[in-house]
């Protein structure tokens, strides 16, 4: 890819906060559309590690969670020649912008955004057995704010993310309006794009797969751990293997619909479903084929990197030294149209 080809694409900034590994919710909302846009557009994958909660007092946590998301990411297929991959501190350019664009974004938007009203209720609740005791601190009330300087930093068109972003994306949206309209126009709007699963539901029934209940399929799973977290998976209500059931009330079709290539067997499975009974380990037997078919690749490219962990620290290092060189450039932009420099001659 020549250097031009680089300048004429399209630019995508995307991320995660590095709280762990991934799981194949996050393949269905997000990374496998990652993966495809990764040639035709200029990506900028962020690792946003100013935006875990937590962090102080526990770096070693933190330290790990970059590290498996970089393998997470490199397993399911990123290409680190194509796309940049940045950990959000080293280009510390990240909080100065944010410091600037936080005038421009109304309290009221950061009142109003479901998303992190919901993420603060979790913390303040005592019966959550991850946040217990804990309150909500001012850095995870101002992430979303932290959020919108990421996107505009790289001056994206595209946010590939899970729809739970949308409501940040909407005040990035805003915060470039407002920045264009009253300062300069220096900010793409950019475009958010949810993936074919906005929300996968956990292996519980739970309507959400997080890692703090413990419902996830990890995408590092083996083959034997699938197996079983698939045989323990909530199923419906309690059915004879002879006796009809409604699909809308088993989980395991939402994962069959999601992850099973084969849609014609699929149809079948719920038509008999309905009408005769399928027993759940058949169902079940199908969806480990299907996941483990999925997994296997990325399971293959994991063990090379895994023994290679030079290729990971170096895929981290390009991505620091492209992620500055944007940031340098922006900052600049920002500072001009800001009309900063104090010590221009009178
Ligand atoms: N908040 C996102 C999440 O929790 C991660 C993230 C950080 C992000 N910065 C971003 C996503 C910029 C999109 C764009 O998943």
């Amino acid at each position: 890819m020549t250097a031009n080809a680089i300048c004429e694409r399209r630019r995508i900034l995307t991320g995660i906060r590095p709280t762990g590994p991934l799981h194949v919710g996050h393949y269905a909302g997000a990374l496998e559309n990652w993966v495809k846009l990764q040639r035709s557009y200029d990506c900028y994958f962020l690792i946003a590690d100013y935006q875990v909660s937590d962090f102080v007092g526990d770096s070693s946590r933190v330290r790990n969670a970059v590290w498996e998301v970089a393998l997470d990411w490199l397993a399911v297929g990123l290409d680190p020649n194509d796309a940049s991959f940045v950990i959000e501190s080293t280009v510390p350019e990240h909080a100065e912008l944010m410091t600037w664009l936080a005038w421009f974004i109304p309290i009221g938007m950061l009142e109003r955004n479901p998303t992190l009203k919901a993420e603060m209720e979790a913390i303040d609740d005592p019966a959550d057995a991850m946040t217990k005791g804990k309150s909500v601190s001012v850095a995870f009330y101002i992430y979303p704010v932290m959020q919108v300087a990421n996107i505009l930093m790289f001056r994206a068109h595209l946010v590939p993310v899970g729809d739970d972003q949308l409501p940040h994306v909407e005040l990035t949206r805003e915060t470039a309006r407002r920045f264009n309209r009253d300062v300069k126009a220096i900010f793409p709007e950019p475009d958010a794009l949810v993936g074919r699963v906005p929300r996968l539901v956990g292996t519980d029934g739970d309507v959400k797969m997080s890692k703090s209940r413990g419902n996830t399929i990890d995408l590092k799973d083996s083959a034997e751990i699938v197996a079983r977290k698939v045989r323990v998976m909530y199923a419906g209500p309690p059915r004879g293997a002879r006796e009809p059931g409604s699909v809308a009330e088993n989980p395991v079709f939402l994962y069959l619909d999601a992850f099973d290539p084969d849609v014609a067997h699929v149809m079948d499975l719920k038509e008999r479903y309905e009408r005769t009974g399928v027993s759940n380990k058949e169902l079940k037997d199908r969806l480990t084929t299907v996941l483990n078919e999925l997994l296997e690749p990325m399971r293959e490219r994991r063990a090379k990197y895994d023994s290679n962990p030079s290729l990971v620290r170096e895929a981290l290092e390009q991505g620091m030294q492209r992620g500055r060189a944007i940031a340098r450039e922006t900052m600049a932009m920002v500072r001009e149209a800001l009309d900063l420099d104090y010590f221009r001659k009178r």
